[in-house]
Parts: C-alpha cells; structure tokens; sequence
C-alpha cells in the first residue's frame, strides 16, 4: 500500500492531538439525566440488540454462558453449536497433558501466587514459563503478567512520557492505544499498514520530541492482516524509535512453527524491541508477557506498575497450562499447519461463494464484510438459530461501512464445519431482502 495524500491529510486532522477515546459514549445531553445509565448512548445499542433479538424470541447474544470446553464445537444452553468466537487457535486448551500440568501446579503451588513477584509471589513456574517463552520465540529475556490487556496499557504507559512520540496503527487494539493515552505523549495514527505514510509521518515528527515509540500489532485482530516487519525494522532504525508489536494473534499461528511474525518474515527477534503476547489465545491459559533485551525487560520487571510492580502474580496453574501448551506446539507441528491449512481452505471456500473476506488469510482471524452493522446482527441471530456462533463486529469498533461477521478459526474446524456455515451464511444473505427496522 502507499500513501495517499489525501488520506493521510483527513488522519492528521482526525487524528492530531486527539487524547480522549473509549470514555462511555459522548451524549449531548451528558449533563441532563445523566445519574441514570439508560440515557447513556451506549446503553442504547445494548436495548438495541436485546430488541432485535428478543423480536426473534433470542437471548441477548452477548455474554452467552457455555458448559464443557472450547472446540470447534461448543454446548451453550444444552444446544451444540458450531463455534467460530474462540482463541483456542491449537486446541490446546482441552489437551490433557496441558490440564494435568495445571492440576499438578496446583497440587504442588495452591491456586494463587499469594503476592506481588517481587515480594513473595515468585514461584519457579513463573520462571520456567520465561525460559519456555525466550527458547520458543528467540528473546533475550521475557517477563509473564496477569493480563494481555494490562500488559499493553502498563508498558507504554510507563516507558512513554509526554515529551514523547507514540505512533500507532489506525488499527491498534484499544489496550495498545490505552497505553498510549496514559502515557500523555503525542499520539499519531498512521493509516492501516501504510508504512509509506507511516515513513512520512516520522519524518515530519519525529524530530520533535525525546522518546518514540511505533506500535502495531502482529496479526490485526480485527482484519487477520499481518504487519510489515521488515520495513517497520527499517524505519525504526532509520528514526530511532522503538518498535513495539503485540503478537496476540500471530505467535502459535503465523510462521511455519507458529513462532509469529518475526518467524514469518525471517527478522530476527532482537530487532524487535518489545514484543508483547497473550497466554489467552493458543497458549490455552490467561495472562500475558513481554520479550526483549535483558535490560528492557529488568527495567519493566522493576518498575512498570501493572507488570509486577503492584499487581499479584500469575497464578500457578495459568503458568503451568502455559508452559506446558507452548512445549506441545513447538513438539506437534501437525497443529499449526492444521491450522494455516484451515485457514486457507476457510477463505478459499468463503471467497468462492462470493464473500468478501478482505486482506486476511495469513492469520486465524478472517471477516467476512458486510459493511452494515445491523445487517452483522441479523445475520449473527439467524447463524446462531441454526447452530453456529460467529459474532458481529460492529460500529463502533469499526466504522459501520466495515461492520462485519468475524471467524476466529482453529485447528479444530473440519472441512464439513465450513461448507455448512458458509452455505447458510450465503442461504441466509440471499433471502435478506430488508432487516431495517425489524
Ligand atoms: C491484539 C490484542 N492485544 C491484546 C489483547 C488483550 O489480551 P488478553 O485478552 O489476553 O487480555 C487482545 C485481546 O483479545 C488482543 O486482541
């Protein structure tokens, strides 16, 4: 892609200074009423959807409770369903020895750390879990957190200041731009892996300020694009800036062994100053870490809060499930090539019926775009009717004209799962002729 002048003059105006996102739904009439929730706009899409829903004698979709493990198939209210809405991209999270190492942690540790790491809640399976995690993914040293989230808000909330320069992703997951607002730096968005635009951006600014940071994520979770590593290595080095990649999505799945981007694009893992991932995703677990240099890593260990520094440690079992999952995918490569495999056939087959799919296909997310929100709800509820789950993502996560039905898809699904999901989803779509106003 390249940079549009245009596009890139309605960013800086868009974008240039703007500090306050992801509060609760700006009302112009904030001030009148505001004590009760209902009058709060967000509050309104909530009665949105249970209106639509309810019109079709259906729950709420969201927060649909299930019982028995995450597969490709799914049990939610005794029904089965075939299950696209899951992060257990390697299965691992049902695999018995990943269980049995978090039942034996738990004999051994007790259910939780009991404290801070650096005061009392250091256990030696937090430390074997950063010697898996550095051998698996080439880093110099790693430290594991309580959360993927938090993890992304504590680290550049803590390195960046507000004489700085944070430059991000259009697309960056919220807790990365989270981060960034905490941090009171600058804060520039460069258009979707536009590296071109993000080149001119830096050259514009970057003279400005002291720190700088560009932050972008390995495999967009919305869009299942992979960033463009080689080039972000080469310009952070040009302009002297930190590169930061949160590899969520793409470690246990992009790569041939699912060792991530760095993997995929042979860069080798010191040029990446911090790399962030989640235990929550192929890892079968809950937490998150960061890889880097020794001293990097020391210093965030010390004094990032909401890394250890003021945050209980990850419990035992959560550490375990993790270390153990990650030894299984680099010892079972079946698992990643099951998955690439599936997600190319998935695109393949969605692309042959005529769906729009985008730019994924290298990563396990693909959307199937709709570019109309409550046409993303329809279709979820009618999905969800004949037992299958993919969920819509809607305005405001992304713009309405890119509302769509998103696919987490694993190295569980079968050939057959497709066919049927996309053979209804196609069904479904041409006997949709209006769902305004239902
Ligand atoms: C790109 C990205 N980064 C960070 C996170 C947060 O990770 P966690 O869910 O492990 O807190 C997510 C969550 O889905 C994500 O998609």
């Amino acid at each position: 892609m390249s940079a549009n002048a245009d596009l890139l003059a309605s960013f800086k105006l868009e974008f240039l200074g703007k500090n306050k996102i992801n509060t609760a739904a700006e009302d112009v009439n904030a001030s009148v009423g505001f004590m009760d929730v209902t009058n709060n706009a967000d509050y309104k899409i909530i009665e949105k959807i249970d209106d639509i829903y309810g019109r079709k004698g259906m729950n709420n979709p969201y927060f649909m409770s299930r019982s028995g493990h995450l597969s490709n198939k799914v049990i939610c209210q005794e029904r089965a369903f075939i299950c696209y809405s899951g992060y257990n991209y390697l299965g691992l999270a049902n695999d018995e020895r990943v269980i049995n190492a978090a039942k034996n942690s738990l004999d051994q540790y007790g259910t939780h750390a009991g404290a801070a790491r650096m005061v009392g809640g250091e256990m030696e399976i937090h430390t074997e879990l950063e010697k898996t995690l550095c051998d698996a993914f080439g880093f110099e040293s790693c430290v594991t957190t309580v959360g993927g989230y938090m993890t992304n808000v504590a680290t550049i909330g803590y390195l960046m200041g507000k004489h700085d320069l944070i430059i991000m992703d259009e697309y960056m997951h919220n807790s990365g731009v989270m981060g960034a607002v905490m941090a009171d730096s600058r804060r520039i968005i460069f258009p979707h892996n536009d590296v071109d635009a993000l080149e001119i951006l830096l050259n514009e600014n970057r003279g400005n300020y002291q720190k700088a940071m560009i932050v972008v994520e390995g495999a967009y979770s919305m869009d299942g694009d992979l960033a463009d590593l080689p080039r972000l290595v080469e310009l952070k080095n040009k302009h002297n800036c930190w590169l930061m990649v949160d590899e969520a999505h793409s470690l246990g799945v992009v790569g041939k062994s699912g060792r991530g981007l760095c993997e995929h694009w042979a860069v080798d893992a010191e040029q990446v100053d911090i790399v962030m991932g989640t235990l929550s995703k192929s890892f079968a677990s809950c937490g998150g870490f960061l890889g880097g240099s020794e001293k990097m890593i020391r210093l965030l260990r010390f004094f990032a809060p909401g890394i250890l520094l003021y945050s209980t440690a990850l419990p035992p079992a959560s550490a375990a499930a993790a270390n153990e999952a990650v030894k299984i995918m680099l010892e079972e490569s079946w698992r990643v090539e099951s998955l690439q495999n599936n997600v190319r056939q998935f695109s393949q087959l969605a692309r042959e019926r005529g769906f729009d799919t985008g730019e994924s296909g290298a990563s396990a997310v693909v959307p199937v775009m709709l570019g109309d929100s409550m046409l993303a709800l329809h279709l979820m509820s009618d999905l969800q009717q004949i037992g299958i789950i993919a969920h819509a993502v809607m305005y405001p996560v992304v713009p309405e004209n890119e509302a769509r039905l998103r696919f987490f898809i694993t190295s569980e699904h079968t050939q057959k799962d497709f066919i049927y999901t996309l053979d209804s989803l196609k069904r479904i779509l041409a006997n949709t002729t209006s769902f305004s106003g239902v």
